[in-house]
């Protein structure tokens, strides 16, 4: 079932699946995920569902501030998650399966936890204190810039017993390491190297783009256009704030170029990508290089685009036209920061954004659960879990975490029947779950099973070129992908009325949202409301 073909590297063909581990699957009764757990559901990943990678959230020992994106060791695993051992036996069970894994990896900051910080932190004289970005006040008793954490407050935090102030893009206890410092590079590149040692597939690079600042750290001026300044959703009072200086500094490159000279010293295509929020497409598209950087930076354009042909038309577009000769296009639809697809687009429209993601030109990244759509939970203020949301009200990422929905049981599969998981379940986690869905032949997961199974088996899919089609009426999205003499067409209805679709018939329906379709013998196809469609056009 596997899509990977020897002739190119293996990330290139791969659709990924991305686990959250708190909340995929409870192996010890504490209603916390972990890496057994993981483990667990391999042959669900490998053969039920049929992914080809999957990325695992940070399972490093942290004291979980962030969840575990407050990393105080990069070279073991939480105890919560369980031990390296086990990561190991997750590893090579997965690898058994045919199965990449890429792991989550934090380098612009550390915990405040981090011996590397509590060295840092316990004298102005001491070797580590340039390891983070420390600055006096200013002569007026003000912070050293008008920096903004993203979580809400200043950047800055005052450390009263060295009198000076540190850095912290994200939480106070997320200190930015200072990666100016090259015992920094070398000491950040050896936790690389352990995992590399150890056989992982790939990296995912969280806020890659943060890890080089203005080293003037000169301030960031006030947004002339909020929104159009490089993020994706409303973030709060960060939006006031055009970041120009506080991340993506142009010297981030020589850090990646670094990284990839480690990556490539090994065999197996080891890969990297990097979650990137930048909305220049320019600016965005350096991070590949010249083939010698990323592999790939993540593209999260589709997003924030709205369940809108034209918009997803254009972003498509966009893209296609950055992502250079040499690199490798991506998407994503969903992840533990996002509000879910099912909600963002609505549930009628949740098969068909599955169709968009799986078979766009390039790299998918399935959130968990999105197979099945689940959707946004409200979580109750008492169960609140998320240090964003608690620091800035609507912008909790809790909604997206909740366990997965395994079974129609108490514990869902997920944890036993009398243990409270750590984030609520969803209200309808009694219908919606894998067993269920599995029983049921137009459920969204045997829909992402039936388009899985075509992605790998159509070089068109996992591997041709796209053409977007003109001509069709408004809220319809089509485009053609072909590969050598293979072609497959893929409609999307984006509108709740139906449409009709010229075309060239004869055509074989391959899959549609709506369930079993007769093959097309007429020149126009009706395309139901919110439906997608994937067919083999005439004469192919
Ligand atoms: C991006 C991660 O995806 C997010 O979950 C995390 O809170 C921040 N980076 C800080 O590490």
């Amino acid at each position: 079932m596997s899509a990977q073909q020897p002739d190119l590297e293996w990330w290139k063909t791969a659709v990924v699946y991305q686990i959250y581990p708190r909340s995929f699957q409870d192996t010890t009764g504490n209603g916390i995920g972990d890496l057994n757990g993981i483990t667990e559901r391999l042959p669900y990943l490998a053969d039920t569902l049929g992914v080809d990678a999957i990325w695992i959230s940070p399972f490093y020992p942290s004291p979980m501030a962030d969840f575990g994106y407050d990393v105080s060791d990069y070279t073991d695993v939480n105890p919560l998650f369980g031990t390296l051992d086990d990561f190991d036996r997750l590893l090579s069970e997965a690898h058994r399966r045919d199965l990449k894994v890429i792991i989550d990896w934090v380098p612009n900051h550390t915990s405040d936890q981090h011996p590397w910080f509590i060295t840092s932190r316990s004298s102005r004289a001491n070797p580590k204190r340039d390891w983070y970005v420390w600055r006096d006040s200013k002569p007026d008793g003000e912070l050293p810039n008008n920096w903004q954490s993203e979580f809400g407050g200043p950047a800055w935090t005052y450390d009263e017993s060295t009198d000076q102030w540190y850095l912290h893009s994200f939480l106070a206890e997320q200190p930015d390491l200072n990666w100016r410092n090259p015992a920094v590079v070398a000491a950040m590149l050896d936790t690389v190297r352990f995992w590399l040692d150890r056989g992982v597939d790939g990296f995912r690079i969280d806020v890659a783009h943060y890890v080089m600042k203005d080293p003037a750290l000169t301030d960031n001026p006030i947004a002339q256009d909020p929104g159009a300044m490089g993020t994706f959703k409303p973030m709060g009072p960060f939006n006031v704030w055009e970041h120009l200086h506080d991340r993506g500094h142009p010297d981030v490159h020589g850090i990646y170029r670094h990284l990839r000279a480690v990556l490539d010293e090994y065999d197996g295509d080891r890969f990297a990508i990097g979650e990137i929020h930048i909305f220049d497409w320019d600016e965005w598209a350096l991070y590949y290089g010249d083939g010698d950087e990323l592999h790939m930076p993540f593209n999260f354009s589709l997003i924030w685009a709205g369940w809108d042909a034209a918009a997803i038309r254009n972003r498509i577009g966009a893209l296609e036209a950055a992502v250079p000769e040499h690199g490798w296009p991506n998407y994503v639809l969903g992840n533990h920061d996002e509000q879910r697809l099912a909600t963002r687009y609505g549930p009628a429209n949740a098969k068909a954004a599955t169709t968009l993601l799986l078979t766009l030109r390039g790299q998918p990244t399935i959130y968990y659960g999105d197979e099945l759509a689940m959707h946004q939970t409200d979580v109750p203020p008492d169960r609140e879990q998320d240090p964003w949301g608690i620091r800035v009200p609507g912008l909790s990422r809790d909604g997206c975490r909740t366990p997965m929905q395994w079974a129609p049981d108490p514990g869902h599969g997920f944890t036993e029947a009398s243990i409270t998981p750590w984030l609520p379940f969803a209200d309808d986690a009694m219908e919606r779950n894998v067993e269920t869905q599995l029983r049921e032949a137009e459920s969204p997961l045997s829909f992402v099973r039936r388009l899985l199974e075509l992605r790998s088996a159509r070089p068109s899919l996992n591997r041709g070129s796209i053409q977007l089609l003109n001509g069709l009426p408004d809220d319809v999205l089509g485009y053609d992908r072909s590969h050598s003499d293979e072609r497959t067409t893929v409609l999307i209805n984006y509108s709740s009325e139906p449409r009709e679709v010229p075309i060239a018939a004869p055509c074989t329906v391959l899959a549609s949202t709506h369930g079993h379709r007769a093959d097309i013998e007429t020149t126009t196809v009706i395309m139901a409301p919110h439906e997608a469609v994937v067919i083999e056009p005439a004469g192919d």
